[in-house]
């Protein structure tokens, strides 16, 4: 089997969750089971160890981009920043709403995460809509630092998110595509 495939069978999805007509993705058993974690965090690590990728910090977007982000920072030997759900970050902030697949939000980054010139990769664990990553790379880009590429293990390509960032001028890095 390849390792897509692999992973793929590792993604658990549950139907109307968190509400009727959404089929979650859920990406927990990748990360219960060790070694599909370890396969899981080595394509990431892999692909941005190389030297025309390789980032100087790893962003993490609220809350399942920080199991991933924080896991190949610390592989990459680089910083992790987190950007956070509204009102939980305690220093100064600088903030982007956006709209999701189900309802909208706020997301948030310290003002000191990143600065001019830093290149930064986007981790979150799944794009739907794309306006969670849109909104993050619109905060890294407002501390002038600029997104190397966006990463998430899941792309729901059929949402128009992943287009749509790409069309943008996000280069997008996903693993499994779920129709
Ligand atoms: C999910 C997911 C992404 C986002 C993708 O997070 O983890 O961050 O939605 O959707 P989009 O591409 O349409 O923006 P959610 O907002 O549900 O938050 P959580 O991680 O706290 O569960
Ligand atoms: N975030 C937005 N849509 C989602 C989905 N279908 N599964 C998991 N996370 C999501």
């Amino acid at each position: 089997m390849n390792v897509i495939d692999y992973l793929r069978q590792h993604i658990r999805t549950v139907p109307d969750w968190p509400s009727p007509g959404v089929q979650f993705r859920d990406i927990t058993p990748l990360l219960q089971n060790p070694r599909v974690f370890r396969v899981l965090i080595d394509q990431f690590v892999h692909r941005y160890m190389a030297p025309d990728l390789r980032p100087d910090v790893v962003a993490g977007i609220d809350a399942r981009g920080f199991i991933l982000g924080a896991v190949i920072a610390y592989e990459l030997n680089i910083g992790f920043v987190p950007i956070r759900k509204k009102g939980k970050l305690p220093f100064a902030t600088v903030s982007e709403e956006y709209e999701l697949e189900y309802g909208s939000a706020t997301v948030e980054i310290h003002t000191d995460a990143v600065g001019p010139g830093d290149t930064v990769l986007l981790i979150d664990d799944l794009i739907a809509t794309g306006g969670t990553m849109m909104a993050g790379k619109r905060l890294l880009e407002k501390l002038g630092a600029s997104v190397v590429e966006g990463a998430a293990i899941v792309d729901l390509p059929e949402l128009g998110g992943s287009q749509m960032l790409r069309e943008s001028g996000l280069p997008l890095f996903t693993l499994v595509d779920f129709a």
